[in-house]
C-alpha cells in the first residue's frame, strides 16, 4: 500500500506536482479575481471600475480609499497567454482616468496613456481595453493620469499572465502585491502633495505597508517545501528588500516572465514597478513564526537614516515534520541575447535642478516632461540606452511597450538573461540597456516609475513612425 502510494506519487511528479502546503496556507493573501463573464475558453472578459471605496487595511485602520471593484489592491485578472482580454472599464471617481497595462505588449491604442492612446476617462465615462496577452509573467495595472497621486491612493492590481507549458514543479503558488499608503489619525489619505517640492524630490512614501491590501498578513507553511511567490511592487516610491532570516529565496523570474535559468539570492529587491517571480522553501522549527521583513534600501538620502526594517507578513510554520524533498527548481528558457552590433546609441540623463524658487525639478536631459524632445526610433531597429543617473536619488527606469535586456559596464549582457521593462538605476550610476522595436507605431512613454519624480518631469517618449508601407500594386 506504501509503496503503491510512492510509486504514484512519483509518476505524477514531472507534470502535475501536488500540492505540500496545509489546506488554506494562504487564505488571508488570497486575491478576489475578476469573474470572467465571457464562455469562450480563450477570450477573459471583465467588468471594472474605479471607485471610491471603504477599506480596512488594519484592524481599526480604515480610509475612504480609490480602488478597483471596491478593494486593495484591485481584482486579481488571471489569463492564459495568447487570450484575448476585454476589458469593460468605468470611471466613477471625481478626477479623470486611464487604466494602463503595465509590461503588456499592447498596441499604443490599449495602453492607457491619455491624449496618445485615448482620451482620459472622465468622471461618469467608460472605456473598454481589448487586446491579446502576448507573454506569460505577472503584470500589473494602474492609472496613467496624475499617476502619483491615483496609484498612492490606492489604484493598482495584478494582471497574472499564465502558461500551461511551464514547468515549475511546485503546486503551491501565491500572488503578492506590495504597495503602501498613507491614512492619518483621523482616517484622512495622505495629501500626494505632502513634504511640498522636498516631498516629490524625495518620492512619497505611505505610512502603512500593504501586502494584497493588509498589514502583515499571515502566511501558513510546512517547513521545508516549496512555495512560489509571485510578487509585484505595486507601491509609488518605496522599494522593497525581502530578506527571509537566511533562508535562501531562488528567482526564477522576473518583469516578462522567466529567467533563463534560476539564480539564488539571500535578499530580494524590488523597485517600483518590478516584479518576481521566486520559489521559497523555509526551513524552521515546525510550530514556530518567522516574521519576513522588508529593510530599508538605499535609494538615496532620506531612504535609509533612521529607518528600520518593516514587517511584511507573518510566515507561520505548522505543525507537521519538515518536508524532506530537494527544492532546487531547474526552470530554463531559451532566451536570445539582442545583438547590439550596429545599435543606435541613444544617450539620456536623469537630471534634477532647483529653480530660482527653491522648488525642484526633474528632467530628462535638462528638460522636464512637458518641454522634452522625443527619441525617434524605427520598426525593427536596435537601440542601446545609456542612461546616466547624477542625481541623488535612484531611479527606476520604465519603458511602455517593450522589453529590454540590461547590459553592463562594457556592454556585454547581464546573465541569466531576462525580459524586463523596469531597471533600477542607482544613484550616481549609470545603467546600459538594448531594446529592439516592432513595428507596433506610436508614441511610446518611458519615465521613472516613482512616481512623484514621473510627474515631477521624469518622463520621456520615444517616437515609433509608422512603418513604411511599399506600394507594389494589388495582389488577390
Ligand atoms: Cu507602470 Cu507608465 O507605468
Ligand atoms: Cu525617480
Amino acid at each position: 500500500m506504501v509503496s503503491a502510494l510512492v510509486f504514484a506519487s512519483a509518476s505524477y511528479a514531472a507534470s502535475a506536482p501536488s500540492s505540500l502546503q496545509p489546506p488554506g496556507w494562504d487564505r488571508d493573501l488570497k486575491l478576489r479575481e475578476a469573474p470572467d463573464l465571457n464562455p469562450d475558453p480563450h477570450i477573459v472578459e471583465i467588468d471594472l471600475d474605479a471607485r471610491i471605496a471603504r477599506v480596512e487595511v488594519a484592524p481599526g485602520v480604515r480610509a475612504d480609499a480609490w480602488t478597483y471593484n471596491g478593494g486593495i489592491p484591485g481584482p486579481l485578472i488571471r489569463v492564459h497567454v495568447g487570450d484575448r482580454l476585454i476589458v469593460h472599464f468605468t470611471n466613477h471617481l471625481p478626477q479623470p482616468t486611464t487604466v494602463h497595462w503595465h509590461g503588456i505588449r499592447v498596441p499604443i491604442q490599449m495602453d492607457g496613456v491619455p491624449d496618445v492612446s485615448q482620451p482620459a476617462v472622465q468622471p461618469g465615462g467608460a472605456f473598454t481595453y481589448d487586446f491579446v496577452v502576448p507573454d506569460a509573467g505577472l503584470y500589473w495595472y494602474h492609472p496613467h493620469v496624475m499617476s502619483a497621486a491615483q496609484v498612492g491612493f490606492g489604484l493598482s492590481g495584478a494582471l497574472l499572465v499564465e502558461d500551461s507549458a511551464e514547468q515549475v514543479g511546485v503546486a503551491d503558488e501565491t500572488v503578492i502585491v506590495l504597495s503602501d499608503i498613507g491614512i492619518d489619525a483621523h482616517g484622512q489619505l495622505d495629501s500626494p502633495d505632502s513634504g511640498g517640492s522636498t516631498g516629490m524630490a524625495f518620492g512619497r512614501e505611505g505610512g502603512y505597508v500593504l501586502v494584497n491590501g493588509k498589514v502583515k498578513p499571515r502566511l501558513v507553511a510546512r517547513s521545508g517545501a516549496p512555495q512560489r511567490w509571485r510578487i509585484v511592487n505595486a507601491a509609488k516610491s518605496r522599494f522593497f528588500q525581502i530578506d527571509l532570516d537566511g533562508q535562501k529565496i531562488i528567482r526564477i523570474g522576473g518583469d516578462g516572465g522567466l529567467l533563463a535559468r534560476p539564480v539564488t539570492l539571500d535578499a530580494l529587491v524590488l523597485a517600483p514597478g518590478e516584479r518576481a517571480d521566486v520559489v521559497v522553501a523555509p526551513k524552521l522549527k515546525p510550530g514556530s513564526e518567522l516574521e519576513i521583513l522588508s529593510f530599508p534600501f538605499n535609494r538615496g538620502y532620506g531612504s535609509v537614516e533612521y529607518r528600520s526594517a518593516e514587517p511584511l507578513m507573518t510566515l507561520a510554520i505548522d505543525d507537521e515534520p519538515p518536508y524532506q524533498g530537494v527544492v532546487a527548481p531547474t526552470t530554463q528558457r531559451a532566451i536570445e541575447p539582442i545583438s547590439t552590433a550596429g545599435a543606435t546609441p541613444v544617450n539620456i540623463e536623469f537630471t534634477l535642478v532647483q529653480r530660482p524658487d527653491g522648488t525642484f525639478e526633474y528632467g530628462i536631459n535638462g528638460s522636464p516632461f512637458a518641454k522634452g524632445k522625443p527619441i525617434s526610433a524605427r520598426p525593427g531597429e536596435t537601440q542601446v540606452w545609456t542612461i546616466v543617473n547624477k542625481t541623488k536619488w535612484s531611479h527606476p527606469f520604465h519603458l511602455h511597450g517593450f522589453f529590454f535586456q540590461v547590459l553592463d559596464a562594457e556592454g556585454k549582457h547581464v546573465e541569466p538573461l531576462e525580459w524586463k521593462d523596469t531597471v533600477n538605476v542607482p544613484l550616481e550610476q549609470t545603467v546600459k540597456v538594448v531594446v529592439r522595436y516592432d513595428d507596433r507605431a506610436g508614441s511610446w512613454m518611458f519615465h521613472c516609475h516613482i512616481l512623484d519624480h514621473a510627474d515631477g518631469g521624469l518622463m520621456g517618449t520615444v517616437d515609433l513612425g509608422v512603418p513604411h508601407v511599399e506600394h507594389s500594386g494589388h495582389t488577390h
